[in-house]
């Protein structure tokens, strides 16, 4: 019993150390997306730099300029959680607005005179935008829904700032999508009853918190880190990187670019060779990485950039894989969630076509049904690379718990639960009532030892 239940005190500890050290990423770098659109117009915002991280400080600096000294009606749609990543896994597959979790969101961006869209404003905590708003408003905030507010008069000769909250997939009862179409719907009843008030406002729709860290925390590490250990130590292998007149394109590094040819899993690593690059090629929209190895291997990654009219900002996906040798080809073609804003990198721990296959295999050729790829800590940014010989801030393929995070999270809530059980156990003895009670059955004590 001990034992369990010092094994079990020690498994809880790891567990509250997990959850300080998720959390203490978090607060490091997370970012939430913002979008703001007015009935009237906004001052412009000079375009975000690639990969740019937008500073409170210069939030702060737009707002002031954007309400200037009049009365302004604000409607703030506070999510409860928010990543940029949301538009493109819910905003329907290339901009398709029927499979659109926010098509009055969308209606309402594009509608409206002027927007702007931060895709990634720097967070610390939950309550900043709400207080800088308060601040710059100097007013508090009225919390309501479409129903309230429609039966509130609006006094527009002072400012006021309406609060909607809006929840996030708890992942408990509805799905993700429900939720933010939900949601979507809320936005879309209020900006109504704004319209039939006929009130001038400006409405921004951000996130209490980043939904998704993991970008973050390994933005923090990941291509700084790459660029600094370039520097400091020799032996980390310089990117692979494709020059188009005499500018960067494409660029490419991974740790293994393992592939198998057999049934026997022989894995044979690309990365340990050189290739030429013959055959690459670049333009705004379509980015084709040929390396072409001594060994006999071709290994191709082609990429697209589109538009996501929902985020209304470019995305990089990246289509397929494709893997020649000995005169047969094998085609992969990346699974949706192989895509990054097109100014950024794409960084993925592990990407395979047979394990949590992001790649999946597409000819029916019988002779490369047994070729596998298992590429290890691959990233690739066929975009904007721009006159950068350094990766842009990588959006992760990750998702926020990965299988060993759940493998630890499982094995520490079943070991609470066994202590847990153990305890109660412990409080449900009582002395035997029976010893006082001299007609019941008498008691036996068995001999144990
Ligand atoms: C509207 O607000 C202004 C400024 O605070 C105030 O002077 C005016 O009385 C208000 N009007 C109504 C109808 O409340
Ligand atoms: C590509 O361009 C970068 C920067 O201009 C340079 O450092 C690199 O050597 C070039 N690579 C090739 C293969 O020309
Ligand atoms: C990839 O190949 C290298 C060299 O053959 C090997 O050392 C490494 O373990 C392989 N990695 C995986 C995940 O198969
Ligand atoms: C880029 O190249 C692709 C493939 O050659 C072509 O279809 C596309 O029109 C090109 N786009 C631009 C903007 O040049
Ligand atoms: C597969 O391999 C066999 C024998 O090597 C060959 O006869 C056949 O044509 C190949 N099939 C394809 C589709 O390449
Ligand atoms: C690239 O270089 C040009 C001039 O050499 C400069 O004007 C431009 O701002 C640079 N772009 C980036 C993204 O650094």
């Amino acid at each position: 019993m001990s034992r369990s239940r010092c094994s079990s005190r020690v498994s809880l500890m790891a567990f509250i150390g997990l959850f300080i050290a998720l959390f203490s990423t978090e607060s490091s770098a997370a970012q939430v997306p913002l979008l703001m659109w007015s009935s009237d117009s906004l001052p412009p915002l000079a375009s975000p730099a690639a990969g740019h991280i937008t500073s409170n400080e210069q939030l702060t600096a737009y707002l002031t300029s954007a309400f200037g000294s009049g009365p302004n009606t604000v409607l703030l749609f506070l999510q409860d959680k928010l990543s940029k990543e949301d538009f493109t896994v819910f905003g329907g597959v290339f901009g398709n607005k029927q499979d659109s979790a926010f098509q009055n969101l969308e209606a309402a961006l594009q509608s409206s005179p002027s927007s702007v869209k931060l895709p990634a404003l720097e967070w610390s905590d939950s309550s900043a935008t709400l207080a800088l708003l308060q601040e710059k408003l100097d007013v508090s905030p009225v919390l309501v829904d479409a129903d309230t507010l429609s039966h509130l008069s609006i006094n527009t000769s002072a400012s006021n700032l309406l609060l909607i909250n809006l929840p996030y997939c708890t992942g408990f009862d509805k799905s993700c999508k429900q939720v933010l179409h939900d949601n979507d719907e809320n936005i879309g009843k209020v900006l109504t009853v704004m319209k039939d008030k006929n009130v001038p406002y400006t409405a921004i729709y951000t996130g209490l918190q980043p939904s998704r860290v993991i970008s973050e925390t390994s933005m923090s590490n990941q291509p700084a880190g790459r660029s600094l250990l370039q520097a400091v130590e020799p032996s980390v292998k310089p990117p692979i990187m494709y020059n188009l007149s005499g500018n960067p394109c494409i660029m490419l590094w991974a740790q293994n670019l393992n592939i198998s040819l057999t049934s026997t899993s022989e894995w044979i690593d690309l990365a340990a060779e050189t290739p030429s690059l013959a055959g690459s090629f670049c333009n705004s929209s379509y980015s084709l990485l040929v390396l072409t190895y001594t060994s006999g291997h071709i290994l191709s990654f082609s990429m697209s950039r589109r538009l996501y009219s929902v985020s209304a900002r470019y995305w990089f996906t990246l289509d397929s894989v494709q893997l020649q040798s000995n005169g047969r080809t094998a085609s992969f073609i990346g699974k949706r969630n192989i895509y990054a804003p097109a100014e950024y990198s794409f960084h993925c721990q592990s990407v395979t076509s047979f394990r949590d296959a992001l790649l999946v295999p597409t000819n029916a050729d019988q002779n490369t049904t047994q070729w596998r790829l298992n590429f290890i800590d691959l990233q690739i940014q066929g975009f904007g690379l721009a006159n950068g010989t350094d990766f842009s801030y990588a959006s992760d393929c990750a998702g926020f718990f990965t299988a060993g995070i759940w493998m630890g999270l499982l094995t520490s809530l079943l070991m609470l639960y066994i202590f847990m059980y153990g305890m109660h156990m412990i409080m449900q003895l009582n002395t035997m009532d029976r010893f006082d009670d001299p007609k019941g059955p008498s008691i036996s004590v068995p001999q144990t030892e």
